[in-house]
């Protein structure tokens, strides 16, 4: 099928590259005119695993390919999938302006009979919105409209989009209900389950969906609290849980929250549109609530091991919002880093992707090339995002650098027995912290005990 999507975001663009790879001719646009530049020349604008290959593969069968303007990626589409960006507001409702401008560029340019399909996460009742705009910005063509929510999450998006858990059309015609089925057969055939619904339900579902995420999370961080208090181990707290199937592990491990451009966005949306149809949902808000509390939590622990933050130098591992991924928008870990730096901690960063996109958010972050130069000479070594290497490193070449052997894992990627042995003092997350004697640094790094820079002014007592 001719396929137009609109949006080269994280859904867009893998959105673009999956429905080449199962066969269609697929046209992506964006208003951001160097990552449609960028794009020509097969350079995706941000980092996915696969990503890049799956571009340059699609490109050069001819199935894809990207036009600087909606007017002539959309001129023969039979579908049009509109992936644009729907930030919140200062209020927390989102922000349906492109949603809206992308409708009237289709209406003014799409053929008659195109299915128009909104793929960005919207609130219910969207698509009536769209279907408004279609008629009225249009030139009396018909179009048709449908919702088919994206549930790819960055690091695996590829794999999400092509082997879904399920795909979801919201429909409210035949026509659509065939065009869309007919888009999805070559991933139906190979088993992919299939829901057809209304069109406000595809709508909610999605936010339902990545709202309950958040709520998995937010109660595992509410348990670690609770652990910490009684000396039990969430980790063990989840296992147990996660064993019943009717709750399922997934999604309960305890750390600094849930981060990235959709779980923040998506609560504090079904949360706003709830109110706006006349429904309070507080359970949402204090989701919310413990998200926050838990990067707050962390940042207590620091406080507890190394005593005053003033002059202290932190290392903090991992800046983006999740492992897998350079995106940092809305990452705990920034969040942390950004608290510390207030208090006056002098705080060096490492990731093994995001390093740059931190840099850009947070410049009085030092960024250090690996996580031994951001160990060195620290006063503790704080894990903010779980990439896989942290909890590979090795534990003796950290503590030889680190001025004082103190470990904050926001995460929980390491062994606590390991940490035992390598005789650090350490303060998991939601499980019970090794302390060891720490009444002076080790005689080898006495030297560099210069890092603790005397404070600016002390006040008198
Ligand atoms: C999410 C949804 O999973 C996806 O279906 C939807 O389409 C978009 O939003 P994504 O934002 O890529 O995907 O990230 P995800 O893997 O879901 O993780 C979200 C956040 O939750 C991350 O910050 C992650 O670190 C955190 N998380 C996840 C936890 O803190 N604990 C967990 O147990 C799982």
């Amino acid at each position: 099928m001719r396929v137009a999507v609109i949006g080269t975001g994280h859904v867009g663009l893998v959105t673009a590259v999956a429905m080449a790879a199962i066969g269609h001719d697929v046209v992506g646009t964006d208003t951001n005119a160097e990552k449609v530049s960028l794009l020509q020349r097969g350079i995706p604008p941000y980092y996915e695993p696969g990503l890049e290959q799956a571009l340059e593969q699609n490109m050069a069968a001819g199935r894809l390919s990207f036009a600087p303007t909606t007017e002539e990626a959309v001129r023969e589409a039979e579908i049009v999938f509109i992936c644009v960006s729907t930030p919140p507001r200062p209020d927390g409702e989102a922000n349906l302006l492109h949603v809206e401008r992308s409708a009237a560029d289709v209406a003014r340019h799409a053929p008659d009979g195109t299915v128009v399909v909104d793929k960005s996460t919207v609130p219910a009742g969207t698509a009536d919105r769209v279907r408004q705009t279609l008629h009225r910005e249009g030139n009396g063509s018909r179009f048709e409209v449908a919702s088919n929510p994206e549930f790819l999450r960055e690091g695996t998006a590829l794999h999400d989009s092509l082997e879904p858990d399920r795909i979801v059309i919201g429909v409210e015609s035949d026509t659509a209900s065939r065009a869309l089925r007919r888009l999805y057969e070559p991933l139906v055939q190979k088993g992919c389950r299939l829901i057809e619904t209304d069109i406000p339900t595809a709508e909610l579902a999605k936010h339902a969906g990545n709202a309950f995420l958040a709520l998995k999370i937010s109660f595992a961080n509410a348990m670690a609290r609770v652990c910490e208090r009684a000396g039990a181990d969430v980790t063990a707290v989840a296992d147990v849980m996660g064993a019943d199937p009717r709750i399922g592990r997934a999604f309960l491990n305890a750390g600094l929250g849930y981060g990235g451009s959709c779980f923040p966005k998506d609560v504090a949306a079904l949360e706003r549109l709830a109110a706006r149809l006349g429904y309070d949902f507080p359970l949402l808000r204090e989701v919310d609530a413990l998200n926050r509390q838990a990067i707050e939590a962390t940042a207590q622990k620091v406080e507890e091991a190394v005593w005053n933050l003033e002059g202290k130098r932190l290392a903090l591992l991992g800046l983006s919002f999740k492992p897998g991924t350079d995106d940092v928008r809305v990452s705990p870990a920034l969040t942390l880093a950004r608290r510390l730096l207030t208090a006056g901690a002098h705080v060096v960063g490492y990731d093994p992707q995001a390093g740059p996109a931190a840099q850009v958010e947070l410049p009085e972050l030092e960024i250090a090339g690996s996580p031994y130069e951001a160990a060195a000479g620290a006063h503790c070594l704080v894990v903010a995002t779980d990439w896989e290497e942290f909890g590979k490193l090795d534990l003796a070449s950290l503590r030889e650098v680190m001025l004082y052997p103190i470990v904050v894992d926001g995460r929980n990627v390491f062994d606590p027995d390991d940490m035992r042995r390598g005789g650090f003092s350490y303060y998991p997350t939601g499980r019970p912290p090794i302390l060891h004697d720490l009444t002076w640094p080790r005689e080898s790094n006495a030297s560099l005990r210069t890092d603790l820079a005397a404070p600016q002014s002390v006040g008198s007592a």
